[in-house]
């Protein structure tokens, strides 16, 4: 941040230098001038050259892009089959002219020392991709916070992040507390490859909470397990409304990714039923080990759903208190 607040900086100055007129020594300092200007206007102005003059220098970067959708010319959409190397980094002419003269920049690149501004980068992408899967890009985290598409993409070395195999590491490379939940006791098999990040969440945004591709947590829920969607004769309203009233996603040290142990978790909710002389195990510990009648199932290490097992809704004619 605080190289580019100063490569910010430092273009503002030579910006007033130009004004100047002294246009030969502004271009002689340090550093080059890299940068188009969104502001300018979009797509960057100047005078395109072709891949051809590009790959006499660069001929390594060709490769990957050959394995690459980008780089299929047969494919009239993809920018090898448009303007070439200069779709994505911009009109090379400017470039040209720096390298005649031993200096560097004057194209947009994504790494190294003359890395273009974040916006600029991501409009270079976002021209072609704006919809589909990105359709909720600009409202997303992940853009609000800055990141780069490059932040997770690659053109001329494949992106980890869509290979199933490697997408958890790049993610948990930022999401260092998620990687903590992942390695519970009991978790989805994330680790494991069988549920990857993208199967649950949109990284590019969504309509929905916490980027899910889905509308609802309980909508994301029923997509894998439909069977605790219902309709139940007899429904457990928390189990309804949302699942992580319950249930940890990533992981927990309870068993089934449980937020607390029961009884405790059902205690939340039910601490006081059939109080009035009746006897029930719902409340909390009495530390009465004497009076055998009143004897906690908490102290005796008895869950409650020893008795209520269907805790996510019955359909038992009989099944109102979830027992069956
Ligand atoms: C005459 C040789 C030559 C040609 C032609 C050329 N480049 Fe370069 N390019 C260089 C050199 C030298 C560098 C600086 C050292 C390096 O990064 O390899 C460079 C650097 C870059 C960079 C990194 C940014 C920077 O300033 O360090 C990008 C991106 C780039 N070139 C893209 C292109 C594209 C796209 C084209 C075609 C429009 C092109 N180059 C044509 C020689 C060339
Ligand atoms: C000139 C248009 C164009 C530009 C510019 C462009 N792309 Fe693409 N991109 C495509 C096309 C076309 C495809 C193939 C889509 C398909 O097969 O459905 C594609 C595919 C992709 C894919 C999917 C790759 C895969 O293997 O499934 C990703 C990721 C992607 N682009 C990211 C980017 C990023 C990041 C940038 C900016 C650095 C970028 N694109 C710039 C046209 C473009
Ligand atoms: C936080 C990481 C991340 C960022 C940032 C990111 N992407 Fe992606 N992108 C992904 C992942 C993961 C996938 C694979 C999604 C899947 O398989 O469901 C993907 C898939 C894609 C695809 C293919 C979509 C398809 O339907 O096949 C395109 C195109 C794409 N990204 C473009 C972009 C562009 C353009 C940007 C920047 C504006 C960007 N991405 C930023 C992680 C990211
Ligand atoms: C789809 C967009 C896209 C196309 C097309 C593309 N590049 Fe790149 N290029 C990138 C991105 C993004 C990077 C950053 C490294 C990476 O993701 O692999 C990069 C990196 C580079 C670099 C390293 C320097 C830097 O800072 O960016 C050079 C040099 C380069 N590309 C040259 C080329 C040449 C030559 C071609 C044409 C054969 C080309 N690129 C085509 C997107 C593209
Ligand atoms: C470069 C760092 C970085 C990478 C890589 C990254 N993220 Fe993020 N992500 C963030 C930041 C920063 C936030 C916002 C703060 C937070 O919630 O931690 C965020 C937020 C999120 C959120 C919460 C979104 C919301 O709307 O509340 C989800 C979900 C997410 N990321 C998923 C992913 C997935 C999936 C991947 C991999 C494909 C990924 N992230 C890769 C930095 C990153
Ligand atoms: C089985 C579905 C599922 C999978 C797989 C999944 N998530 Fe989530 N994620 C959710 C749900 C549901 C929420 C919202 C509820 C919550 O916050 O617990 C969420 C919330 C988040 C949040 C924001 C909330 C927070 O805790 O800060 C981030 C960041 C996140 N997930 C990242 C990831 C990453 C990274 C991966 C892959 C390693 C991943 N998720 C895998 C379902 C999933
Ligand atoms: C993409 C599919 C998918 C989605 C979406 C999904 N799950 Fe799962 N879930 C699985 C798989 C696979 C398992 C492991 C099943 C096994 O090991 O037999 C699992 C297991 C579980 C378990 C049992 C864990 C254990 O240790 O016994 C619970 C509880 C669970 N999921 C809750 C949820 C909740 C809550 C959501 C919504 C936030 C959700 N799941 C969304 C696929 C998914
Ligand atoms: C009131 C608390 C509660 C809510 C809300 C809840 N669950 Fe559960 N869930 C449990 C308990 C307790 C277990 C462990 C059951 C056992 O050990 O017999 C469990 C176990 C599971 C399991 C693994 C065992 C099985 O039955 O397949 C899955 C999957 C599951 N829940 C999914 C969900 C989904 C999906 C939702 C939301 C629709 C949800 N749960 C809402 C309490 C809850
Ligand atoms: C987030 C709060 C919450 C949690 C946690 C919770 N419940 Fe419930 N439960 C409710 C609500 C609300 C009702 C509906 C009460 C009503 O109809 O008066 C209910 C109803 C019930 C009923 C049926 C009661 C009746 O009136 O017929 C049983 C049995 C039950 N819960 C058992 C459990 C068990 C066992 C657990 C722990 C696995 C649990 N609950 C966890 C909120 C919760
Ligand atoms: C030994 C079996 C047993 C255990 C263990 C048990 N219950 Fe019950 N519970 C019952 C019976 C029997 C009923 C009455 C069913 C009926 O009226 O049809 C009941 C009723 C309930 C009701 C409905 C209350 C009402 O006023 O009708 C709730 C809520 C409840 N139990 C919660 C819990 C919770 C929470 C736990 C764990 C702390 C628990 N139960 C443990 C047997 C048990």
């Amino acid at each position: 941040m605080a190289n580019l607040r100063r490569s910010v900086w430092a273009l503002a100055v030579m910006a007033a230098v130009v004004n100047l007129a002294n246009i030969q020594e502004a271009m002689a300092m340090s550093p080059p001038d890299t940068a188009y200007d969104p502001e300018d206007g979009f797509p960057p102005a100047g005078v395109y050259v072709g891949s051809e003059t590009c790959t006499e220098c660069h001929d390594g970067y060709v490769e990957q892009l050959k394995q690459d959708k980008h780089g299929q010319t047969a494919d009239t959409r993809t920018p090898m089959a448009a303007d070439g190397c200069e779709s994505c980094h911009g009109p090379g002419e400017k470039h040209l002219a720096n390298v005649m003269e031993d200096k560097t920049g004057g194209v947009i690149s994504f790494e190294g020392a003359n890395t273009a501004s974040r916006e600029l980068e991501n409009r270079m992408c976002l021209a072609c991709h704006q919809g589909g899967a990105l359709i909720h890009w600009q409202s997303g985290t992940h853009a609000a916070e800055g990141l780069a598409c490059t932040g997770c993409h690659h053109m001329h070395r494949p992106s980890p992040v869509l290979d199933r195999a490697t997408q958890a590491e790049s993610c948990l490379s930022c999401h260092s507390y998620i990687r903590a939940d992942i390695y519970r006791s009991s978790t989805h098999p994330i680790r494991e490859g069988n549920v990857i990040c993208t199967d649950c969440h949109n990284a590019h945004g969504s309509a929905g909470p916490a980027s899910l591709e889905q509308l609802s947590i309980n909508e994301n829920c029923y997509l894998c397990h439909a069977e605790k969607r219902g309709p139940f004769l007899w429904e457990h309203y928390p189990v309804s409304e949302d699942c992580t009233l319950c249930h940890r996603v990533h992981g927990s040290n309870h068993g089934a990714l449980l937020t607390k142990m029961p009884p405790l978790l059902c205690q939340q909710c039910h601490q006081d039923v059939r109080t009035q002389g009746r006897q029930h195990v719902s409340r909390f510990y009495d530390f009465d080990f004497s009076d055998t009648r009143r004897r906690s199932r908490f102290v005796l290490g008895e869950g409650c759903m020893n008795c209520h097992s269907q805790v996510h809704g019955s359909n038992h004619p009989s099944g109102a208190a979830l027992m069956r």
